[in-house]
């Protein structure tokens, strides 16, 4: 049985604590999975004729998120932030460069549903625009919150999807944000170890995590209708990753 999104959120990663980051770790889980193949994605055969057209415009979606977010690898370079060091900021490269691979898994699911790529779209615009006018830590809380999107929506479409090289596919790059939200968690805990930033991080977290899936839930709702996964339990799945990420940076 592949493992729920909430079942895999403790992954062996997961030792690494909020005194001792040990991004070092980090920066050879990212060089190790940049050796992983692409996973074949050249058939979706046992996608029914009615998912295929609403699966494909959310992934084309997904992918253009999932491409757009290089500036804060360079941006990592010229900011000084507690906590961090040049194994962080090469590790953020990665992880950038790790998006980008699931940008490309992404397409070419999107090809394989017979469907299009996007050049722009208005969530893709508002998330891409809200990070430019934040400064780096507010950039890598928006990166966190798409990590709970990710997980949410991956997860959601991977379990609802027949056995195949798309699901497979999902369930990959799922676990690959799984992963990614711990890198960002580990952050943020960097980042709460006063009492007035913890309540800084909640309200903060809590606005930008609840605004940002609010918008996708509105986004993939016809993907949502056209699959059969009930609107209430897409969304309980989302919140209850916010609430589980809160938990997790302030424990
Ligand atoms: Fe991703
Ligand atoms: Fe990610």
């Amino acid at each position: 049985m592949q493992p729920t999104a909430a079942a895999t959120f403790a992954a062996p990663l997961d030792a690494v604590g909020p005194e001792s980051p040990r991004w070092s770790a980090w920066r050879r889980h990212f060089e190790r999975n940049k050796r992983r193949p692409l996973p074949r994605v050249d058939d979706a055969g046992e996608i029914p004729n009615a998912w295929r057209a609403p699966l494909s415009r959310s992934l084309a979606r997904f992918q253009l998120g999932e491409g757009g977010e290089g500036r804060i690898a360079k941006e990592i370079w010229r900011v000084r932030l507690p906590g961090i060091d040049d194994d962080y900021r090469v590790a953020l490269g990665h992880f950038v460069a790790e998006e980008g691979r699931h940008a490309r898994i992404l397409g070419a699911m999107v090809r394989a549903l017979g469907g299009e790529l996007l050049r722009n779209q208005w969530t893709e615009a508002l998330f891409v625009r809200g990070r430019r006018l934040a400064g780096t830590r507010m950039k890598l809380l928006v990166l966190l919150a798409a990590e709970v999107i990710g997980i949410g929506f991956y997860g959601l479409l991977a379990d609802r999807l027949p056995e195949g090289d798309i699901r497979r596919a999902l369930r990959e790059i799922a676990a690959d944000e799984q992963s990614h939200l711990q890198f960002h968690r580990a952050y943020f805990r960097t980042e709460t170890t006063s009492a007035f930033r913890r309540a800084l991080f909640v309200a903060t977290w809590r606005t930008v995590a609840t605004a940002a899936c609010a918008t996708v839930l509105l986004d993939h709702r016809a993907t949502l209708v056209a699959l059969g996964i009930p609107s209430d339990r897409a969304a309980r799945r989302l919140l209850d990753l916010i609430a589980r990420v809160e938990d997790d940076v302030l424990a």
